[in-house]
């Protein structure tokens, strides 16, 4: 797919997990975690939610692997009132980011037909504690300039722009042009 050219790479942390925003699932819908064969679903619903990436068959297992009791504690998928999947988020970690281990909001998608209801931030609110259960301590997540709404998303949950150089700084340049007052007036916060 083609790359915007004002698309930059972001990095966002949140170095506690503590006082995290909590959203109720909406009556009828439901969280349930990886079973076995979601492959095909977790594809799905990120082929219809996102217009930046590519995926193939071999996507989920070259960013998952393919431990199914692994999947399962941290895989969780959003269903709609018919039982129909319509929502994933992973809470992974990575053994060595910035040389220790770091919980990881991995992959968060909706898929268009309920984007914009409250979702993605209920995604949010169970990725979260689910990295608490798993016993993290701490959270980062990477993202993108393009992904307005995300990072939106994400400021409001307290994650913070991480700046190391430059091109850091640039990207954040830009997205305080893009972002809405009310996740600007996070950022801002962010970095006092
Ligand atoms: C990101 C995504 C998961 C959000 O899901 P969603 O169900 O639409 O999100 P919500 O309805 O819960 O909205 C959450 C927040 O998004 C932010 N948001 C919504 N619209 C926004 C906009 N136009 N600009 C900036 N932020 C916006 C706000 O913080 C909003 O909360 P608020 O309405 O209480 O202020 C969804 O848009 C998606 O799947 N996108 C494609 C995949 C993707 O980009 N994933 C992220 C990869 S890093």
């Amino acid at each position: 797919m083609a790359r915007d050219s004002s698309e930059f790479p972001v990095v966002m942390v949140r170095p506690d997990l503590e006082g995290l925003p909590q959203y109720d699932l909406p009556a009828g819908f439901s969280l349930r975690a990886y079973r076995p064969g979601d492959e095909a679903e977790w594809l799905r619903i990120h082929e219809l939610a996102d217009r930046y990436n590519t995926f193939t068959a071999s996507t989920f297992a070259e960013q998952f692997g393919t431990d199914a009791e692994v999947l399962r504690q941290r895989q969780l998928y959003l269903c709609d009132p018919a039982g129909a999947t319509i929502g994933t988020v992973t809470a992974w970690f990575d053994d060595e980011f910035h040389g220790g281990r770091w919980g990881r909001v991995h992959w968060v998608a909706v898929v268009p037909a309920f984007q914009g209801r409250g979702l993605g931030r209920l995604l949010m609110s169970a990725v979260c504690n689910r990295l608490r259960q798993l016993g993290h301590r701490r959270a980062y997540l990477t993202s993108n300039t393009v992904r307005v709404r995300a990072i939106g998303l994400y400021l409001k949950f307290g994650f913070v722009p991480e700046i190391r150089n430059q091109r850091d700084a640039r990207a954040w340049q830009l997205l305080r042009q893009r972002l809405p007052d009310s996740a600007l007036a996070k950022m801002d916060l962010a970095w006092r």
